[in-house]
């Protein structure tokens, strides 16, 4: 898709624009019909493990958010809010069942450091996160996902905002499942903010927890990175590593990013202050239109 003029704009009042989430069962189709290269970001070592590294993340990180709306779902009065909250349930679980259809692939193709995501619901480290979940208020909890959301949602927006990045060249199918999950994102971004707000979310809480995850999200995933790149031998060119993690942090991906996040620690915030309405409407007809790209991988 070629993206003209940036949608993005601050506008002062800009609630309720958001439509339902809608829930699609997409079944992407990775590795059919070329099998799928092990550096599926075509000559990128950095950006091939951040795609990597998200996608083992995101399938537990996205189950800990549903975790964390569930807390509150049952004290939701709000008939349009309790609608929307099942809409981000269903989304993130999709989100969460391709990913994993993904990150089985990745271990196959020589990502170890995804098999440390993929575990079982009773698994020991499953059962740790519920416990460190469970170890704090669940405002706390519900505040992380919050700012989770927000991270995602900037990225979402420069993912499908930014022709430079749409012109990265690398495997189709997981491209289209990071527009797909993107989009979805865009779709749903408030939903958590609006629960920690109706139900009575201190303003502290809120940009308190987002003060730290603002600080140490980029480090983290950034060892994350470095971590699968040592373990993939054929990653092992350190002169190119380096010229490309160059590249990747001065990019459209993470160049500027915590600056435009910033917003979100001012009181009063809202994230349909930003406005993505006009970027989903472009997208929603791309992937999901009359003649979406998408439409055949919805099961
Ligand atoms: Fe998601
Ligand atoms: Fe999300």
């Amino acid at each position: 898709m070629t993206i003209g003029q940036d949608a993005q704009s601050l506008t002062p009042n800009g609630r309720s624009r958001t439509p339902y989430p809608k829930v699609r069962r997409m079944r992407f189709r990775f590795g059919q019909p070329e099998p799928m290269q092990h550096r599926f970001v075509q000559d990128d070592i950095p950006l091939t493990h951040l795609i990597a590294v998200l996608s083992g993340a995101f399938p537990p990180g996205e189950e800990s958010f549903i975790r964390s709306v569930r807390k509150f779902s049952d004290e939701i009065t709000d008939p349009v809010l309790k609608k929307r909250v099942a809409g981000f349930i269903g989304q993130e679980a999709v989100h969460g069942q391709q990913h994993r259809v993904l990150n089985d692939m990745l271990i196959d193709n020589g990502f170890p450091i995804v098999r440390i995501f993929t575990f079982d619901r009773d698994a020991l480290r499953e059962r740790g996160l519920v416990a460190l979940e469970n170890a704090v208020p669940r405002q706390v909890h519900l505040a992380v996902t919050a700012a989770a959301e927000h991270y995602t949602a900037t990225l979402a927006k420069r993912v499908l905002g930014t022709q430079e990045i749409q012109d990265i060249p690398g495997d189709p199918e997981v491209l289209n499942l990071l527009n797909w999950h993107a989009f979805e994102e865009l779709e749903h971004k408030s939903v958590a903010f609006d629960v920690f707000r109706d139900r009575g979310g201190a303003e502290v809480v809120r940009i308190g927890v987002m003060a730290g995850m603002y600080v140490f999200t980029i480090p983290v995933v950034s060892l994350g990175v470095l971590a699968s790149i040592l373990s993939d031998p054929s990653s092992w060119r350190p002169f190119k590593v380096v010229r490309q993690t160059i590249r990747l942090y001065r990019g459209p991906i993470v160049k500027g990013l915590l600056k435009e996040m910033r917003p979100y620690l001012r009181p009063g915030f809202h994230p349909d202050d930003i406005d993505t309405t006009a970027l989903l409407e472009a997208w929603r007809q791309e992937l999901f239109g009359a003649h979406g790209e998408l439409v055949d991988r919805i099961g």
